[in-house]
């Protein structure tokens, strides 16, 4: 990592836990517009190829993943469940169809309309095997639900995209019930190095390959190289959760750290 990149790093990590407003891509301070036009323009230009992206740069691993989020969010009957930048909705249909015990009702929510329209088609299709769900366009960083409303909030490749992480983490902690869960999934830092340079590489140059060949839109997959290698690691994220006043933060990773799931509680 050059010097540079370890700086911007270092100032995301201390922006997520402390609160500042960073650009997305690089990790620098800077005023949340800038990332959040840019992420919202990346998606609604995308929304309609993007499960295929997924599926087919990630080799099909990103199913593998999303099965051991199914597991570590544990639904329960009675759970108000609320799936924050939900996209085309792959977290709330997995958690709908494959839990032991799925949740009563989903949120499925997003500040892109266009990821949502994907997501309420794949419902009318039964992707959520008769869990009733509502979608609703909502920033994450400024949720419109009341304090103790949800019982389960989920947030998959989210957090990474939110200029202003910290209070995306406090809008979360306030709309949980107490004893409430939130399972974060977020691509993360491999801690072994040469795995990590390998993992680096495949982003640097795969990744605006496959994306843009699928999409015909190269630069939203350089910002997703980009993005991924200024988010901070691991134990900053696990930080960030406790500043907010979440209780029992664990992470797994997942392919050696390629990916991580955090998850929290928030006391009682
Ligand atoms: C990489 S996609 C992940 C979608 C889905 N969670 C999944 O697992 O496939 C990131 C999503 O975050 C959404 N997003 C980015 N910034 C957001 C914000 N501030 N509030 C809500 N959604 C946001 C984007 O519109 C996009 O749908």
């Amino acid at each position: 990592m050059t010097r540079d990149r370890e700086r911007d790093v270092a100032t995301a990590s201390q922006a997520v836990v402390d609160g500042a407003t960073v650009d997305t891509a690089t990790g620098r301070l800077a005023e949340s517009d800038i990332s959040s036009q840019r992420v919202h323009s990346i998606f609604s230009r995308i929304a309609g190829r993007y499960d295929l992206f997924n599926q087919l740069s990630s080799m099909g691993i990103y199913r593998l993943w999303l099965k051991r989020v199914v597991r570590i969010a544990a639904a329960r009957p009675n759970d108000r469940m609320l799936d924050l930048a939900a996209g085309t909705g792959d977290v709330s249909f997995a958690i709908a169809s494959q839990s032991a015990t799925p949740p009563a009702s989903i949120r499925v929510t997003d500040f892109c309309q266009e990821m949502l329209d994907v997501a309420q088609q794949r419902y009318e299709a039964g992707a959520a095997g008769g869990v009733p769900c509502s979608f609703q366009v909502v920033d994450a960083q400024d949720i419109p639900f009341e304090d103790g409303s949800a019982d389960l909030i989920t947030c998959a490749y989210g957090v990474r995209n939110f200029p202003d992480r910290h209070k995306a983490l406090e809008e979360a902690f306030r709309v949980l019930a107490p004893g409430g869960r939130y399972v974060i999934l977020e691509f993360s830092t491999p801690p072994f190095a040469p795995w990590r340079v390998l993992y680096h590489a495949y982003l640097r140059v795969m990744i605006p390959l496959i994306g843009g060949i699928l999409t015909g839109d190269r630069s939203g997959f350089v910002y997703l190289n980009d993005s991924i290698r200024a988010f901070p690691d691991q134990r900053t994220l696990a930080r960030a959760l406790e500043s907010v006043g979440f209780t029992q933060v664990t992470w797994k990773n997942c392919s050696g750290g390629i990916a991580a799931i955090h998850s929290a509680v928030k006391p009682q």
